[in-house]
């Protein structure tokens, strides 16, 4: 019988003491004394943060600190393919309720992004945006400072596309509305120079 080679021994000194009789309950108690970092992602949101991490890639909107309700409910929506979007159907497609669960409670438990607004290049659309705003009553949901209500999600300082996708998306009917359908009612008449101006103005809110 011809053994088979010994593997190298790479393993780091405190690698080997771990393996040692002795390093189980060691390796518990080194895990015990770990500070406690509630805001460590579960192994599920990993892929997520390429996309919604400290930088956005281009068109994903940042998901940390909107409402667990929220998150989920999008989740199950990009899964049953109801709110539609390529690349969010592929990701959801293979994601359990619990797995939806934990992504909910870990995206609500950061913190809202503290991004600084954008500088302001069109002043005009902005007025004609906040003139919108206030008469559809957007804030009545959105709250006064857009930060969100209940159902109502954080629009405020969300990337300008974004909400003008998200704005069409609705209009559309290829997204669905949480909150009984208030937004595919909300959008339903909106025209594109509304959604424009909405869109500007909820962008570079100070
Ligand atoms: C390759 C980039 C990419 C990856 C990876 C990705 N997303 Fe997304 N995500 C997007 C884009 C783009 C959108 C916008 C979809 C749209 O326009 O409707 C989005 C939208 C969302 C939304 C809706 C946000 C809102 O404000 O309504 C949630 C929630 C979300 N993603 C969660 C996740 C989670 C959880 C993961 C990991 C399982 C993930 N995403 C992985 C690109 C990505
Ligand atoms: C009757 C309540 C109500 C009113 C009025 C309302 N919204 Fe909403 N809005 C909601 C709810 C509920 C959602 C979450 C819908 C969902 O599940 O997608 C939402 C979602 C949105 C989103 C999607 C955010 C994201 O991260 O994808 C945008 C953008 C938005 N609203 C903009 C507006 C604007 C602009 C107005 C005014 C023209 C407005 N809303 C008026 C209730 C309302």
């Amino acid at each position: 019988m011809t053994g088979r080679p010994r593997r190298p021994r790479t393993a780091s000194a405190p690698a080997r003491i771990l393996s040692g009789p002795a390093g189980g309950a060691l390796a518990v108690i080194l895990a015990l004394l770990q500070p406690a970092r509630a805001a460590d992602p579960p192994e599920v949101a990993q892929p997520c943060l390429a996309c919604h991490g400290g930088t956005l890639a281009e068109g994903a909107p940042p998901v940390a600190g909107h409402s667990n309700n929220y998150i989920q409910l999008q989740l199950v929506f990009f899964r049953s393919g109801r709110r539609q979007n390529e690349i969010m159907q592929g990701m959801a497609a293979g994601l359990s309720d619990n797995d939806i669960r934990a992504l909910g409670r870990y995206f609500s438990s950061l913190p809202v992004p503290d991004t600084p607004p954008p500088p302001d290049a069109q002043p005009d659309l902005t007025r004609a945006g906040e003139g919108a705003a206030a008469r559809l009553r957007c804030a009545a949901c959105h709250g006064d400072a857009y930060q969100g209500v209940q159902a109502a999600p954080r629009i405020a300082r969300l990337p300008e596309a974004y909400i003008a996708k998200a704005l069409g998306d609705y209009r559309a009917t290829r997204r669905p509305s949480s909150g009984g359908a208030a937004m595919t009612e909300v959008a339903g008449t909106l025209s594109d120079a509304e959604i424009g101006a909405l869109a500007h103005y909820l962008a570079v809110l100070p």
